[in-house]
């Protein structure tokens, strides 16, 4: 890293440590190079592993040598499989999904394990234009030279297809229907011409897309028929099981938490499931048990949200509390969560302290703490 703090994206990483957010590469680069070292598997032309290792990256497991690859996705295995495989063919990805579904952390972690590289990232926005996709100028050198090769500053769907890489869209369908149709020239014949100087850049083997998009957006900015078949289109459910959204919880604060540099909460597992059951609940609009039916509040309650609320809880019972997770800690960030609409989402809230938490065993200091924050 230079003086300024400046590192140069998509180069050599130093992996120090010290970035509050290191990419995928850098934050689990013992497990890539461990999965690089024991994959005898054949690889696709510039992959860094084999799509058997991916997965195996993705999902998780134990190598001969006894090392532990962390699960990062946590769903069905025939996702990941198809969503690997699909970037050893000629499609490119599209990962579909309600918000917080993990689009965009399984394209991040794909990016890592297939490319050694996740940085080659396109925001999406009303107001990505063209360039952010192609190409753009270092206007002082095109101003003295005019154009060349040395003015053009390659955007990163460029550099990836240069260098045989993956290249990430993010929010695909909030792009103006204009910008999005850069991509189908580029995806159909895998070449970016560029005009200004006669040429143009071939895609080389090992290039491949990933794009996520957002199921609420739908509308939006929809998928023009056309590029919509140069796509394979992967959805991301939402966690099947409340066990299996639990255990997403506490793998994500654990490695937030120890970021953020707190101190690990082993008691904090009885909020975290209430987290998860409140969420799940009002987001189903039905009871666990299935006998209370429920209205659903206008947020999403996410798992990601589940994340930051548990996270900002164990902030709160580290630096005002005893450390431990207590009802008390949660209790202002679901009532946030929930009461997006102050008027609607108010009285749905009430609802279900009222008729589910009051009345349920065990929930006496929750209801009681929900109470006093909601006043
Ligand atoms: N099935 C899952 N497996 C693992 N992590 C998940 C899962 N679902 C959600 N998450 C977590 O939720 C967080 C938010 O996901 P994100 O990729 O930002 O969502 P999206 O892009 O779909 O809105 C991530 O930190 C991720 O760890
Ligand atoms: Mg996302």
């Amino acid at each position: 890293m230079s003086e300024n703090g400046i590192t140069t994206a998509g180069g050599a990483h130093d992996g120090s440590g010290e970035a509050l957010r290191p990419h995928a590469e850098v934050a689990f680069a013992h497990e890539l190079a461990a999965l690089a070292a024991a994959d005898d598997r054949p690889r696709p032309e510039r992959w860094r592993l084999s799509p058997w290792a991916v997965a195996t990256y993705l999902l998780g497991g134990t190598l001969a040598d006894g090392t532990v690859i962390t699960p990062k996705y946590v769903g069905p295995r025939r996702i990941v499989e198809v969503a690997v495989t699909t970037l050893a063919t000629d499609r490119a990805l599209l990962l579909l999904g309600v918000p917080g579904t993990a689009k965009t952390w399984v394209s991040e972690h794909l990016a890592a394990a297939v490319s050694g590289d996740s940085t080659l990232l396109v925001q999406g926005t009303a107001g990505t234009p063209e360039e952010a996709i192609r190409y753009g100028w270092n206007y002082a050198r095109l101003l003295a030279q005019g154009p060349s090769a040395d003015a053009l500053v390659p955007g990163p769907v460029m550099r990836a297809m240069a260098q045989g890489m993956t290249a990430r869209v993010e929010e695909l369908t909030r792009i103006p229907a204009d910008v999005q149709d850069t991509l189908i020239t580029l995806l159909s014949e895998k070449t970016l011409p560029i005009p200004e100087l006669g040429q143009e850049v071939q895609a080389v083997h090992g290039f491949n897309l990933i794009a996520t998009a957002n199921d609420r957006d739908r509308g939006v900015n929809d998928l023009s028929s056309a590029l919509r078949r140069r796509f394979n289109t992967v959805v991301l459910p939402l966690p099947a099981t409340p066990e299996d959204e639990v255990d997403i919880v506490a793998r994500r604060v654990a490695q937030i938490g120890s970021s953020l540099r707190l101190p690990p909460a082993p008691q904090g597992m009885d909020e975290i499931r209430r987290v998860v059951t409140v969420f799940r609940e009002l987001r189903d609009g039905v009871t666990t048990d299935g006998r209370t039916k429920l209205k659903s509040p206008s947020g999403t309650l996410s798992t990601a949200e589940a994340i930051s609320v548990v996270t900002s809880g164990l902030a709160l019972a580290t630096h005002f509390g005893d450390g431990v997770l207590r009802p008390g800690d949660v209790a202002a960030g679901i009532l946030g969560a929930v009461v997006r609409d102050p008027t609607a989402d108010r009285v749905v809230w009430q609802e279900y302290l009222e008729t589910v938490v009051r009345e349920r065993d065990g929930w006496k200091d929750f209801y009681r703490a929900c109470r006093e924050v909601g006043a």
